[in-house]
């Protein structure tokens, strides 16, 4: 059986494009629609109520402008404290990143234990880099519990490395201090580091420097691409795959200032958008 509708995809901005990156890299037949509620931008300080309604609303603008199939919740944020929320409000499959982010993080530590690197401690424990709202869910921790990790799960809410993002101030001295001061906050016993942020990827290499620095052997993890492996089986079990060699199409939704989008795509998405490709939407407040 196959599918040839696209996958919904949404984040509270452009951030999410990175995770859009990542599924468009492992899924290149698959068609997908991706919308940013930039006007509402950001989500990570906000309440998880807010989150709550905020996740929903987007669920029901993509379902009204596109026939989905599947939808992808790109923002670490709402994957946090939305899921079951979105899972209740849709009837098809929701895949958000704090899971399979939680997976590939536990891959790593194995990894890593195995190896047994000197200067580590025989039973790493995991450090999640979030917002505010990310960090206070506690959603990570309580994944990688049930998935039978014994050591607490620390997380560090590093607000100032989104707007560094947009900004493009990805290398050099400035992304370097701040997460240096991030970094203070560290465990001794960290073996692994997840990017739970959609913006984080951005920043990656310096994450990873800084961090050979604080804790040497130490790994990063990026959800995303483990999100883009894990909603390929998703789609496969649902019986919702794309045709083999079906000729995708890619829509980009925006809430408030495609242009804004536009400028932010090669950084984010890794490809130039033209703006007048983004459709600007309302947001759809209830089911009716
Ligand atoms: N997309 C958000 C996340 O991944 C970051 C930006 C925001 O705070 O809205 O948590």
């Amino acid at each position: 059986v196959t599918d040839s509708r696209p996958i919904g995809v949404f984040d509270s901005g452009v951030g999410g494009l990175t995770v859009l990156r990542a599924l468009k890299a492992a899924l290149p037949t698959e068609s997908t629609v991706y919308l940013g509620d930039t006007a509402r931008v950001p989500y990570g300080t906000r309440s998880a109520q807010t989150v709550i309604t905020y996740a929903v609303n987007n669920a029901r603008t993509l379902l009204k402008h596109g026939d989905i199939k599947a939808l992808v919740v790109a923002c670490n944020t709402v994957s946090a404290v939305a899921i079951e929320a979105l899972r209740d409000a849709v009837s098809m499959p929701v895949i958000g990143v704090i899971e399979p982010g939680a997976e590939a993080a536990l891959q790593a530590l194995s990894v890593l234990r195995s190896m047994h690197p000197s200067s580590m401690s025989s039973s790493p424990s995991i450090t999640v880099l979030g917002t505010q709202g990310t960090v206070r869910s506690g959603a990570y921790a309580r994944v990688l519990a049930a998935r039978g990790h014994a050591q607490p799960t620390t997380a560090i809410a590093c607000p100032l490395l989104v707007p560094l993002a947009e900004e493009g101030w990805t290398t050099g001295d400035v992304p370097a201090l701040v997460i240096d001061r991030y970094l203070q906050a560290l465990p001794a016993d960290v073996g692994v580091v997840i990017l739970g942020c959609t913006h984080y990827p951005l920043l990656k290499h310096v994450i990873a420097q800084r961090l050979a620095i604080h804790r040497p052997g130490a790994i990063v993890v990026d959800g995303a691409a483990a999100t883009a492996a894990a909603t390929a089986t998703l789609l496969k079990e649902h019986g919702l795959s794309s045709p083999a060699g079906a000729t995708p199409s890619h829509r980009l939704l925006v809430t408030d200032a495609p242009q804004q989008m536009a400028a932010l795509a090669p950084a984010f998405l890794g490809e130039t958008v033209d703006p007048s490709s983004i459709e600007l939407v309302d947001v759809i407040f209830d089911a009716s």
